[in-house]
C-alpha cells in the first residue's frame, strides 16, 4: 500500500500545480503541533523564494484548489505559510480498513538480499555472561526485522572455538590428570566416547586455568603450546577440543533457547582453518601482504581517512593466526557456503576497528566482490545502575543465567503480589513478561548507546516497557473475549464511523506502522519498532479510558472500536514478534 501521507501529498501537489506553482513543493508531513492539525505542509515557505512572492499569498493560493480533496479536510493557512489540514475521515476509514485486510498491514517489503548475519561469538567452555546478551538480543530482531522485510538471512552464531581458552583447559586438565589417554603421544587406540569432565567441572576448570596463567609465565607458555598443537591438528588435543565442544554447545543451546534466540549455522572460527594456508598464500602471491616487523600485513590506509588505519596483520612474528586472520578466512568460508550479498555482524562497539581492517582487507584482496555489503553495527555497554559495566554483588561477571533468574523472580513476585494466581501459570507468565522486559529494555534503546540495565524500571507495567506492551496487548484480548461471549465475531467487525478524537489519534497511529517499521530497517535501528508500539499503545489506552467500548450502544459505533482494537492487537503483536518476544493470555 502508498503511505497515506504520500497520497495525502499527491492531492497537495496537484492542488500546487492547478494553483501555477511547482507540483513537488507540495510534500506532507505529520503535523509538528498537533493540538493545532494533523498533517502540514511548508512547501508555500520554500515556494516564496522560487517565486519571489510571500508565503501567505501561495499558501492561499494552494489553499483556494483544495476544496475538492478527497484526503483532507479544515484546510487553514496560518503565518507565514503554513498549510494546516486535518485528515478527512472517510479517507481515513477506507485506508484504515485496507491496511487491516492487507498482508503486513500494507507494507512493501525491500528487494530482497541474501544475508548472513553474526550475532553470537560466546566462547566455547566459557558460560555466557551479559556481555553476549545485547548480540543475542539485538541480533536476534535484526534478523526477524530483515525477514520480515523480504531478505533471505541466516544466522550464524560464529563460536569462538579455537582460541587460547582450548589450550587453558588442556593444560589445566593435565596438571590434574595426567595419566589421561590424549597426552600420551605413543596412544595409537580409539579415544573414550565419554568426554572426561562434565560441564561443571569445565566451568570450573576454565577461570581456575586462567587465573593460573596470568600469575605463571611457564604455565601460559604451556597453554599458548596446547593452543597451538590443536591447531595443528595434534590427534589428542583433537580429541579432547571434541569433548570440549560436545559438553558444551548443548548447554549454550539451552541458555540460547532460554532467551528465544536461534541461529540458523552453529559453526566456529574452528570451521575458518581449512581457508587459512592458501588465503595467506594468495594475498603473499598477489603482493598484498608484506613482511613488516617479522608480521605479514596487508596496507589497507585510504587518502581520505580521517583517522589513522593501522595495516591489517595476517599473521603474527611467530606465523600464528589472528582474529583478523580467522575472520577473513570465515568470509571466504561464507563466500563459497552461502554467497550472500551482504554480511552483518553485532558485536560490542569496541570491535569497530578490527572490521574495519577486516571489511577493508577482504575488499582490497578480493576475497569479496565490490558490490558484497559488509557492515558492522557495534552496540554500547551494558551498565549498572552505578554506570559501570554490568557486575554481580561480590563484583565479579554477571552469569546470563543469574541475570535472567532475577528478572524472572522479580516478575513472579510482581504478578503474584496481593492476587491468588495458579503457582504454574504465574510462573510461566513470569518467564514471558521478564524476557520482554530483558529485551525491550535493551532494544528500546539506540544500540550505539551504553545503557543502565534498571530491573525495577524494565518489570514496570508503566512507562516504556515491554510488560507495558504486553499488558496492553492483554488488556485488549480480554475486552476482545467479552465481545466475543455475546457471540459476535470481533475479526468480522468494520470500522465505519470516527466519533472522536481520541480514536482518531488511535487510527493516525495505525496508519504509521509501514514508515516506523522501514525506517527500523533502513537505519538497523530497532528502537523505532519500540518508539512505534509505545505510541500506538499509548493512543489504544488513551482511547480505551475515553471511550466505551462493551457498553456501547449504537451497533455500528461499537463495531468500528471493535474493528480498531482488532488491528491494533494484531500490530502490537506482529511487532513484539519482530522484537524476539511475545505475549501472555493473561498477566
Ligand atoms: N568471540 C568474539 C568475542 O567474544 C566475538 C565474535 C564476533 N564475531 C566475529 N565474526 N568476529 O569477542
Amino acid at each position: 500500500m502508498k503511505k497515506i501521507l504520500d497520497l495525502i501529498g499527491n492531492e497537495i501537489a496537484q492542488a500546487f500545480e492547478a494553483a501555477g506553482y511547482d507540483a513537488t513543493l507540495g510534500k506532507v508531513t505529520w503535523s509538528n503541533r498537533p493540538d493545532l492539525c494533523e498533517v502540514q505542509c511548508n512547501g508555500a515557505m520554500a515556494g516564496a523564494k522560487l517565486y519571489k512572492k510571500a508565503p501567505a499569498m501561495i499558501a492561499n493560493d494552494v489553499a483556494a484548489k483544495l476544496s475538492e480533496c478527497k484526503t483532507i479536510k479544515d484546510v487553514e493557512v496560518i503565518n507565514p505559510g503554513f498549510i494546516n489540514m486535518n485528515i478527512a475521515d472517510d479517507f481515513l476509514i477506507d485506508y484504515v480498513s485496507e491496511m487491516s485486510t492487507s498482508e503486513k498491514f500494507g507494507l512493501e517489503g525491500s528487494e530482497s538480499k541474501k544475508m548472513i548475519i553474526d550475532y553470537g561469538g560466546p566462547n566455547v567452555a566459557k558460560p555466557l555472561h551479559v556481555g553476549h546478551l545485547r548480540s543475542a538480543v539485538i541480533g536476534q530482531c535484526v534478523k526477524n526485522l530483515c525477514r520480515y522485510m523480504g531478505d533471505d538471512v541466516t544466522g550464524d552464531i560464529h563460536l569462538g572455538d579455537w582460541g587460547l581458552q582450548m589450550g587453558l583447559i588442556m593444560t589445566e586438565l593435565r596438571k590434574r590428570q595426567p595419566d589421561l589417554v590424549y597426552f600420551d603421544p605413543d596412544y595409537t587406540g580409539d579415544y573414550p566416547v565419554e568426554p572426561p569432565f562434565t560441564l561443571a567441572d569445565l566451568e570450573e576448570i576454565y577461570p581456575c586455568a586462567s587465573a593460573k596463567s596470568k600469575e605463571d609465565e611457564a604455565y601460559k607458555e604451556e597453554a599458548m603450546n596446547d593452543t597451538f598443537m590443536l591447531q595443528q591438528g595434534e590427534k589428542g588435543r583433537t580429541a579432547l577440543w571434541k569433548h570440549i565442544m560436545s559438553v558444551s554447545i548443548p548447554d549454550l543451546k539451552k541458555n540460547y533457547d532460554k532467551l528465544q534466540v536461534s541461529f540458523e549455522l552453529w559453526k566456529g572460527e574452528s570451521d575458518a582453518k581449512p581457508y587459512i594456508k592458501d588465503m595467506v598464500q594468495m594475498m603473499k602471491d598477489k603482493g598484498f601482504a608484506y613482511e613488516s616487523e617479522g608480521a605479514l600485513v596487508v596496507d589497507i590506509k585510504k587518502d581520505d581517512d580521517v583517522k589513522e588505519i593501522p595495516p591489517c596483520m595476517i599473521l603474527k612474528k611467530d606465523g600464528a593466526a589472528l582474529y583478523t586472520t580467522t575472520d577473513l578466512a570465515t568470509i571466504l568460508d561464507r563466500m563459497s557456503d552461502n554467497a550472500p550479498d551482504k554480511i552483518l555482524y553485532i558485536t560490542d562497539k569496541r570491535q569497530e576497528m578490527h572490521f574495519t581492517q577486516v571489511f577493508r582487507c577482504a575488499k582490497k584482496t578480493g576475497i569479496v566482490k565490490d558490490d558484497t555489503e559488509l557492515a558492522f553495527l557495534g552496540f554500547g555497554t551494558m551498565n549498572g545502575k552505578d554506570g559501570k559495566p554490568f557486575k554481580t554483588r561480590e563484583g565479579g561477571v554477571m552469569r546470563l543465567e543469574s541475570l535472567l533468574k532475577e528478572i524472572n523472580d522479580e516478575m513472579y513476585k510482581k504478578i503474584t503480589d496481593n492476587r491468588e494466581v495458579d503457582e504454574n501459570e504465574a510462573r510461566k507468565t513470569a518467564d514471558i513478561v521478564a524476557l520482554a522486559a530483558v529485551k525491550y529494555g535493551d532494544l528500546s534503546n539506540q544500540p550505539t548507546k551504553d545503557y543502565v540495565f534498571d530491573i525495577d524500571k524494565f518489570t514496570s507495567f508503566e512507562g516504556n516497557t515491554g510488560p507495558y506492551i504486553l499488558y496492553t496487548i492483554v488488556r485488549i484480548k480480554s475486552i476482545l473475549a467479552k465481545y466475543e461471549a455475546n457471540g459476535k465475531s470481533a475479526d468480522d467487525a468494520k470500522i465505519n464511523v470516527i466519533d472522536s478524537k481520541h480514536q482518531k489519534d488511535l487510527m493516525l497511529d495505525i496508519t504509521k506502522f509501514a514508515t516506523s517499521i522501514q525506517a527500523a530497517y533502513e537505519e538497523l535501528a530497532p528502537y523505532k519498532i519500540c518508539s512505534y508500539i509505545y505510541d500506538l499503545a499509548n493512543s489504544f489506552n488513551g482511547f480505551y479510558h475515553e471511550c466505551r467500548i462493551l457498553a456501547e450502544e449504537d451497533a455500528s459505533k461499537q463495531e468500528s472500536y471493535i474493528s480498531l482494537l482488532v488491528t491494533c492487537k494484531k500490530i502490537l503483536e506482529e511487532c513484539i514478534g519482530v522484537l524476539g518476544f511475545s505475549a501472555p493470555e493473561r498477566m
